[in-house]
């Protein structure tokens, strides 16, 4: 997508690459949606791939790749020590993070329970930007308190502060003065913050970031498994990195963290993940637990097929004109809706448009979990699969008492280079159509709640008969249209 100016106005994305191999798609009629998102407990993670129009769960482990990543698989060297393809990605990340040491893991938490076992002690905080559900899970199961310091902006649904992921640094500081530094068993960095809206952190911010590490001799660890859009974003919103290369921003950022961890279903384009270091005590730390957990140390619990197509990918992620399709898509998506009225998290972030629940259904309450009830509802009226990011994909406290979170969110992910801008376009005709309609929805209850991470296979009923009657307006507005 390269900058491509419209003489006629009316810029849209422009894909600069082209599409030589497809999937077939189908629309299942509204009655069948209704029927299968039931079948599915209205959570959209028990959904089948054949009742689903378009995938917009996540771009996890989803992305095209490229001919070059797939060429790159049919030469993979496969044995379980000693792989060449393996050496391959250890130097391509030598090249690009400047980080002698990779450990391999099958895919980011994974690599999430190695760092938490190896580094979290009951009782130690661990100061964050914002956490993920699994960083978060795993950190808890070793006696960690996540504390979240994300500047408070960062929780500003509407807004049009550029870097909405940056970590506020008085509140580190106050909370390593409040515990002491050696409470603090690391901080993290999530790049492309994902739970607020996959919202970028500034280059400023992390050698911020670092400054108070090095003050306090405590280690940064960056999950990187959104870097692509981050980088996309310093590039482009930075003012003093807009002259860098991809690569240059890339290398500043890894020479400020201490480990760098990353799910390759996300960056790089493939399924797998990763552990980088520069210090060798850090290596020999969780070497022994990738070999407990993962594999051997040359392939870490993936094929080494995928271990070929994230070197590429990794070699990909440098160019610009990749990187930047999610993120013009999104903000594509995002200015559409907005314009319509309909409430997205703003300024559009990477990883997919994100419907603020809250104030779309905001007749719901929290209790009733509108961005779950707005994700069954959306998948009815259009086949397309989103992602509840509320109050369903948080923990209850030890308790039992409901958590609720701090923001109610539909995530519709934009995996890289899969849809085309017309597909883009009929969802915002459904969820603009959704938002007329939208006192129709009604809220959702458990009726089978598991305890950990709830939201994979938890499952809900509706609270009245809503379903039915949103079916029964939409085939009144489109007749026998899917
Ligand atoms: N960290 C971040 C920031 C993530 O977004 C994810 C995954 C992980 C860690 C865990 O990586 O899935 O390879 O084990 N996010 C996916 C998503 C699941 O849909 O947002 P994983």
């Amino acid at each position: 997508m390269a900058e491509v100016k419209f003489f006629y106005g009316d810029n849209v994305p422009l894909e600069m690459h082209k599409v030589r191999i497809v999937q077939k798609l189908d629309l299942v009629p509204v009655e069948r949606r209704l029927e299968a998102i039931n079948e599915a407990g209205n959570n959209t993670f028990l959904l089948k791939n054949s009742d689903i129009f378009l995938d917009m769960l996540t771009d996890s482990g989803v992305n095209a790749m490229s001919d070059r990543q797939l060429a790159a698989m049919m030469e993979a060297d496969d044995s379980y020590a000693g792989s060449a393809t393996f050496t391959k990605l250890e130097n391509k990340i030598k090249e690009i993070f400047g980080m002698e040491y990779f450990l391999p893991a099958h895919q980011g938490r994974a690599c999430e329970n190695i760092i938490s076992q190896a580094y979290v002690k009951p009782g130690d905080i661990i100061p964050m930007n914002y956490h993920f559900t699994t960083s978060k899970a795993h950190i808890t199961l070793n006696g960690g308190l996540v504390e979240e310091i994300i500047i408070d902006e960062g929780l500003n649904t509407t807004s049009d502060y550029p870097f909405k992921g940056n970590m506020d640094i008085a509140k580190l500081r106050a909370l390593i003065n409040k515990h002491g530094a050696e409470k603090i068993a690391y901080v993290r960095l999530e790049t492309g913050t994902n739970l607020i809206g996959g919202q970028p952190h500034s280059l400023e911010n992390m050698q911020e970031i670092r400054k108070v590490c090095d003050e306090f001799g405590i280690l940064l660890v960056l999950d990187a498994s959104l870097l692509a859009d981050n980088l996309y974003f310093i590039k482009t919103r930075e003012e003093k990195c807009k002259d860098m290369s991809i690569r240059e921003i890339t290398r500043a950022i890894a020479d400020l963290s201490d480990i760098i961890y990353f799910s390759a279903r996300k960056l790089g384009c493939a399924r797998g993940g990763g552990i980088c270091t520069r210090n060798k005590d850090i290596y020999m730390k969780l070497r022994e637990l990738i070999t407990l957990y993962e594999g051997f140390l040359t392939y870490g619990g993936m094929s080494v097929r995928e271990i070929e197509a994230i070197t590429v990918g990794l070699e990909e992620t440098m160019d610009e004109n990749m990187i930047n399709q999610g993120p013009q898509f999104i903000a594509y998506m995002c200015n559409k809706l907005n314009e319509s009225g309909v409430p997205v998290i703003t300024p559009p972030g990477g990883l997919g448009c994100h419907l603020n629940a809250m104030e779309f259904v905001d007749h719901i309450p929290q209790s009733q979990y509108p961005a779950g009830a707005l994700a069954s509802a959306l998948y009815i009226v259009s086949g397309v699969r989103g992602m509840e990011r509320g109050t369903i994909s948080e923990q209850r406290e030890d308790d039992g008492n409901e958590h609720f979170a701090n923001m109610e969110l539909l995530r519709l992910a934009m995996p890289r280079r899969v849809f085309t801008l017309s597909q883009v376009n009929y969802a915002i005709d459904r969820i603009r159509w959704l938002y007329d309609n939208r006192k129709l929805i009604g809220g959702i209850t458990f009726v089978e709640e598991p305890k950990v991470l709830r939201f994979f296979f938890g499952k809900l009923a509706p609270v009245s008969d809503w379903q039915t009657k949103l079916v029964e307006k939409f085939k009144a507005d489109f007749g026998d249209s899917l």
